[in-house]
């Protein structure tokens, strides 16, 4: 075993110092002998370089004195602990004793203490831990009952990372739903161009056609999806008010009730182009603006006789992408409220199976400021969802901007690098356990390296993001020459 330094000065329960006497980087593990325990798991959390070269000396220094200036690399670690003989993660109860060896900690130590064991069943191999071969596998149940935050600067490797996770969650054939602002998820069907980096992480490519399954508002614009559209008949006024961005209720919802109930008896099937016809020949400024909205809706397409049946939106095993590509803010707003409510619902009453719904850009549907139409539902998804087996999966690039109360419901957090300090406190109050070290780690990650905490792990850890099976629909576009 490498010896890389020395414990010293006070010595408490979680941390301790240590001169080094090799170079270690941070975030690396560390081992120190216990008499009772046998070998203790540590990580060194921050590094110094400590000197006797004071400011004058340090004006007045010239090449040939550099050599002789006295210094040594001070190191600060935190004690992870060992597993007992039930198996549970402990931290001794005396302190270890100054002078103490530390060592490189050894390869079956951290897969130990850190449970990095093979979960064939369960497992969503997410990637390698940073600078060892031992696989990260997130515990799937864990994912869908708790409820993950996958969090990053933008072009931080967010949707590259979701699209690890969702091709786990297909071969262990998870429901999901998916909602894609930016259809970037339909290249999920289409295997990835093989590369040196599949051969070290042991991923082969692979295309998952056959379990996604797309719809759109807008199958112009995205034409491999099917058309989704919402029961008209089932919407009831208030509802549909919303529909038509109206807010005063007050004023619009009686006289909407009215056409509704006119229309309705004369043709149970009504379609919008009927209320906006039967508005149009209604007298007066409030019918007006009913037909113009109703107008509105009727162009947008998302309001029909029968609507997308749920039975083909989820699809057992399979991956539902909800393509947003082209549609206006508003409206994605209003589909994510349906078809939140609709899945929370049918969960409830076990009309669906278990699934997960994954949130893009979900500062926007879940805004930690103002209100957005969907705002409400989801932070019911996020507090009750686990009780009905609808795991929730928020991906957005400003924490800080998403609501709190949904943040902190994610018990799993895939975190890649964050610089704005606002998202780091964000990120930093929602998570037990992070180190000053870690979040300082967070602002320097270099791209496909994440945090990861909680997925069955009981310790933040830092792993290096598989290669993706499938190709990554998000990719950054060249402005100038290829
Ligand atoms: N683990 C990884 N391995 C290799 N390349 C990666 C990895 N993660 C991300 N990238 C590359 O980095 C770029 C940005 O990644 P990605 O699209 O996932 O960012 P993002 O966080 O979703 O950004 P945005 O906020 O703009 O949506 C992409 O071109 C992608 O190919
Ligand atoms: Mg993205």
């Amino acid at each position: 075993m490498e010896e890389v330094g020395r414990i010293f000065g006070d010595v408490g329960l979680g941390r301790f110092q240590l001169s080094l006497s090799r170079p270690v980087e941070r975030g690396d593990y560390l081992s120190v002998p216990d008499e009772d325990h046998g070998y203790v798991l540590c990580q060194l959390d921050d590094l110094q370089r400590k000197s006797d070269l004071d400011l004058e000396q340090a004006g007045a220094l010239t090449p040939a004195d550099e050599t002789h200036v006295h210094e040594s690399l001070l190191g600060h670690a935190i004690i992870i602990g060992y597993r007992d003989s039930q198996g549970v993660v402990k931290i001794p109860t005396i302190p270890f004793r100054p002078g103490a060896h530390v060592f490189r900690a050894e390869e079956t130590l951290i897969a130990r203490v850190l449970g990095l064991t093979h979960r064939s069943n369960s497992g969503a191999y997410v990637g390698l831990l940073r600078n060892h071969n031992l696989r990260v596998e997130l515990d799937i149940n864990q994912l869908v009952q708790r409820h993950v935050s996958v969090l990053a600067k933008t072009g931080g490797g967010k949707s590259y990372l979701l699209g690890v996770l969702i091709e786990e969650l297909l071969r262990h054939k998870v429901t999901c739903v998916i909602i894609d602002p930016h259809g970037e998820y339909g290249s999920l069907r289409t295997p990835a161009e093989r590369s040196a980096a599949q051969a070290k992480f042991g991923v082969e490519s692979q295309g998952f056609s056959h379990q996604i399954v797309e719809y759109s508002p807008d199958v112009s614009l995205n034409p491999s999806a099917k058309p989704l559209t919402f029961s008209l008949r089932h919407l009831d006024p208030r509802e549909l008010l919303v529909f038509m961005g109206l807010t005063n209720v007050k004023t619009f919802l009686a006289p909407l009730k009215q056409i509704i109930e006119r229309v309705g008896a004369a043709n149970p099937d009504y379609t919008v182009a009927d209320l906006a016809r039967a508005a149009e020949m209604t007298e007066g400024a409030i019918a007006d603006t009913l037909h113009e909205r109703l107008l509105y809706v009727d162009q947008t397409k998302l309001l029909g006789p029968q609507g997308t049946s749920l039975n083909d939106l989820v699809q057992k095993g399979r991956a539902t992408l909800v393509n947003l590509r082209g549609v206006a803010p508003d409206i994605q707003e209003l589909v994510v409220a349906r078809i939140s409510s609709t899945l929370f619902d049918n969960r409830k009453k076990g009309k669906i199976p278990p699934l997960f719904l994954v949130i893009e850009e979900a500062h926007n549907f879940a805004p930690q400021q103002g209100q957005a139409t969907c705002s409400r539902i989801l932070k019911n998804i996020a507090s009750e969802g686990r009780k009905f087996g609808l795991g929730l999966c928020v991906v957005t690039q400003r924490a800080a901007r998403i609501d709190k109360s949904v943040l902190s419901q994610c018990n799993t957090q895939l975190i890649l690098q964050v610089t704005n300090p606002l998202d780091l406190r964000a990120i930093a109050q929602s998570i037990e356990g992070l180190t000053p070290g870690m979040t300082e780690m967070i602002q320097s990650l270099p791209v496909g390296t994440a945090l990861v905490t909680g997925g069955g792990y009981h310790t933040p850890l830092f792993c290096e993001v598989r290669p993706r099976a499938t190709r990554h629909g998000g990719e950054s576009v060249q402005i100038v020459g290829a």
